[in-house]
């Protein structure tokens, strides 16, 4: 049995802009998905998804995803469990010399699913890092990185991007500009997430911000802004200005508003940070709903999230130096 775990992320500057080529900062964050794996040679594959932060279930396949059995979840659950995974089981096993022919996957996550912090590059990372080492290969992270993005371009229709991926295979801080990845050097910076319980529909939101640049020349002015600034944010992350930090991220939270993909729960749960004190608030990921990233220290922040009502879940997690790691089975 091999056990491995990879963080999740929020975005401290840079959403949507870097989906035209501008740079943009992920952080690894203290929580964590935890994928256990035993290779079988019976051709099934069994996945079981003791906590993903939602009910439980167990799903069992042969190796084609089309096999689903009948099974009483919600389309979209059984997807997240087997899409990822069967496309990860795959690439970890192109990537070995000896495939086994099924698997018993367990995972366990403390990562809210769809919600902008990374959930299924997490699983998708884990997953191959296991996987692959359960096999008898230990793979460089530059590779599993790489096979992790493979496996969420295929399940989301080649839309996706190597950010979290990477993120969650590197841990830290990492600065992403198209297809370069790397890490950067960064303070302690201690996060509050704050989250309304909802998702966003990231296609739909960067369809939102794709017209409106398309429509208008100061949509587009705002998304190199957004740049400027992150290339400002990426000097304060390094000199480890944290009053700095804040400051960039309240200033692209108002730039992600103007661009229209915040929301009135978003905005209530970033002005209820900043009310409580935090160096700056923003919404991390495509928006619509989901979560907020706060920088600022806990008990306060967590005691101001709680208390406002739009808030269904708030906690604290510090940017993890840890990616992808083995953990004792
Ligand atoms: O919500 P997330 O974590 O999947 O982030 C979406 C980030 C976008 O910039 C809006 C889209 C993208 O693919 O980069």
């Amino acid at each position: 049995m091999t056990v491995s775990s990879a963080p999740g992320k929020v975005y401290l500057f840079g959403e949507h802009a870097v989906v035209y080529g501008e740079p943009a900062i992920p952080c690894a964050i203290q929580r964590r998905a935890t994928v256990r794996v035993d290779p079988r040679s019976d051709g099934v594959t069994r996945v079981e998804a003791g906590d993903l932060t939602l009910d439980g279930f167990t799903v069992e396949y042969t190796q084609s995803v089309e096999d689903h059995p009948e099974i009483d979840v919600p389309e979209h659950l059984l997807s997240a469990a087997t899409g990822y995974i069967d496309v990860a089981l795959e690439q970890a096993c192109n990537a070995v010399a000896d495939p086994a022919t099924g698997f018993d996957v367990a995972i366990e996550s403390e990562i809210p699913l769809g919600a902008g912090l990374g959930s299924s590059a997490a699983v998708a990372v884990a997953t191959i890092d296991a996987a692959t080492r359960a096999m008898g290969t230990e793979l460089p992270p530059e590779r599993i990185a790489e096979l992790a993005y493979r496996t969420e371009r295929e399940v989301q229709d080649g839309q996706a991007s190597r950010a979290d991926t990477f993120c969650s295979t590197m841990g830290g801080a990492v600065r992403v500009e198209g297809d370069e990845c790397r890490n950067i050097e960064a303070p302690e910076l201690p996060f509050v997430i704050g989250f309304d319980g909802g998702a966003g529909e990231t296609g739909e939101l960067v369809a939102g911000v794709r017209k409106l640049r398309e429509r208008f020349d100061f949509a587009a002015e705002t998304i190199r802004a957004i740049g400027n600034l992150v290339r400002a944010g990426e000097r304060a992350v390094e000199r480890g200005d944290r009053r700095e930090l804040g400051r960039l991220m309240n200033f692209n939270h108002g730039l992600l508003e103007a661009l229209g993909v915040s929301s009135y729960t978003l905005d209530e749960m970033v002005w209820a940070a900043r009310r409580a004190g935090a160096d700056g608030a923003k919404l991390t990921g495509a928006g619509g709903g989901g979560c907020i990233v706060a920088l600022g220290d806990g008990e306060q922040l967590l005691t101001a999230l709680d208390a406002t009502a739009v808030c269904v879940d708030a906690f604290q997690a510090e940017l993890d130096r840890n990616g992808v790691r083995a953990e004792g089975a």
